[in-house]
């Protein structure tokens, strides 16, 4: 009778937990177009886990043929043959992108442009994030926040950009996080001359300023192709289950109070995906550009939105990758 009444005791929670987070993820936005993309080509980067993954999944069943820029290309040419087995019609490459390396960037784009005439849809998904305190550089020595999530991206859409251009009408969505409102420009921090002011601001405090970078660059991107049928979008995919924070670590007491934090306001990538397809897909965002999207909406970002500072981030960025735009 005890184990009989402790096991339905047990179930009956179970069940209603479980119960309870469906209802909470069936309230989360979800992106409603059924819009398909035969015929456009649409490059993700980062796509072997986590919200890439889901949106290559995503763009390609709408006929869109897709190009999985990654770093480690064993595990993407992995998720490719998953793709394929779902969906044998599926239309997959898989180019090798490490964006900590300025020439592996530069690689990637002259095989994207050797390859495809056109590109329609350009998602700067790829993202680290890493506390400053493990002194990661990338291979030419920036901190590896800001290189991977900002600098390698922004030379990837320059190099890309004329492509676009001439594919219009085109889209570029940049992902970045709500977070960004807690970075700041550490200019020297960035160019790894001095350390990431880090130690100050809490370990994650490179990652939200990588993240503030690309709201800058989506500002100033957004400017410079008004009127060139290339729309721009950032986007925060609020806060998934994906293998981002890897590298954070937490001490075993704070798993109390994180759980039912995250049992609340964690999303599966598939929901967290939906404001990446809102802003790559939608017909609701086709005359939309510059702007900041969360819950497949627009978002009114609460940072400091300076034009002198993002001009400061063009110009540094531009420097730093030994470009002129
Ligand atoms: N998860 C969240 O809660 C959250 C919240 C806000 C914003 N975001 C943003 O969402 C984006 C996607 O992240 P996610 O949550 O899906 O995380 P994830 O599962 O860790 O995926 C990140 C992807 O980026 C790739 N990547 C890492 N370093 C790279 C490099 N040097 N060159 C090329 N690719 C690299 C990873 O490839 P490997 O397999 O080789 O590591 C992986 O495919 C990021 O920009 C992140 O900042 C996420």
């Amino acid at each position: 009778m005890g184990i009989l009444s402790t096991s339905l005791g047990i179930g009956a929670t179970f069940g209603g937990l479980y119960a309870l987070r469906r209802w909470r993820e069936n309230q989360w936005e979800s992106c409603k177009t059924n819009r398909r993309l035969d015929g456009q080509v649409a490059i993700i980067t980062g796509a072997t886990s986590g919200l890439g993954k889901v949106l290559a999944e995503d763009l390609v069943n709408r006929g869109a043929a897709v190009v999985l820029a990654c770093r480690n290309t064993t595990a993407a040419k992995e998720v490719a043959a998953k793709i394929k087995q779902q969906c044998p019609e599926a239309l997959l490459d898989v180019v090798e992108l490490d964006l900590s390396s300025l020439e592996s960037v530069r690689k990637c784009a002259n095989i994207l442009l050797e390859r495809y005439p056109q590109i329609n849809i350009l998602i700067n998904n790829a993202g680290v994030s890493i506390p400053p305190k493990m002194g990661i550089k990338t291979v030419e020595g920036y901190e590896i926040n800001f290189g991977v999530n900002h600098l390698g991206h922004f030379l990837l859409t320059n190099l890309l950009v004329d492509r676009l251009i001439a594919s219009t009408p085109s889209r570029i969505v940049i992902v970045s996080s709500k977070l960004h409102e807690q970075g700041s420009m550490d200019w020297e921090g960035f160019e790894g001359t001095k350390e990431f002011e880090g130690g100050k601001r809490g370990p994650n405090a490179a990652y939200c300023s990588s993240k503030l970078a690309n709201v800058y660059f989506g500002i100033k991107l957004a400017e410079k192709l008004e009127s060139r049928g290339v729309s721009v979008y950032t986007v925060c995919p609020g806060w998934n289950y994906t293998k981002l924070f890897r590298y954070s670590s937490v001490p075993f007491y704070s798993w109390i109070a994180i759980i039912p934090i995250a049992f609340w306001f964690m999303k599966p990538a598939r929901i967290g995906v939906q404001t990446l397809i809102h802003c790559a897909v939608s017909e609701d965002t086709e005359n939309e550009t510059g702007l900041f999207y969360r819950d497949c909406k627009v978002y009114q970002s609460q940072a400091n939105l300076n034009t002198k500072t993002i001009n400061e981030l063009w110009e540094l960025s531009c420097k730093l990758c030994k470009i002129e735009w």
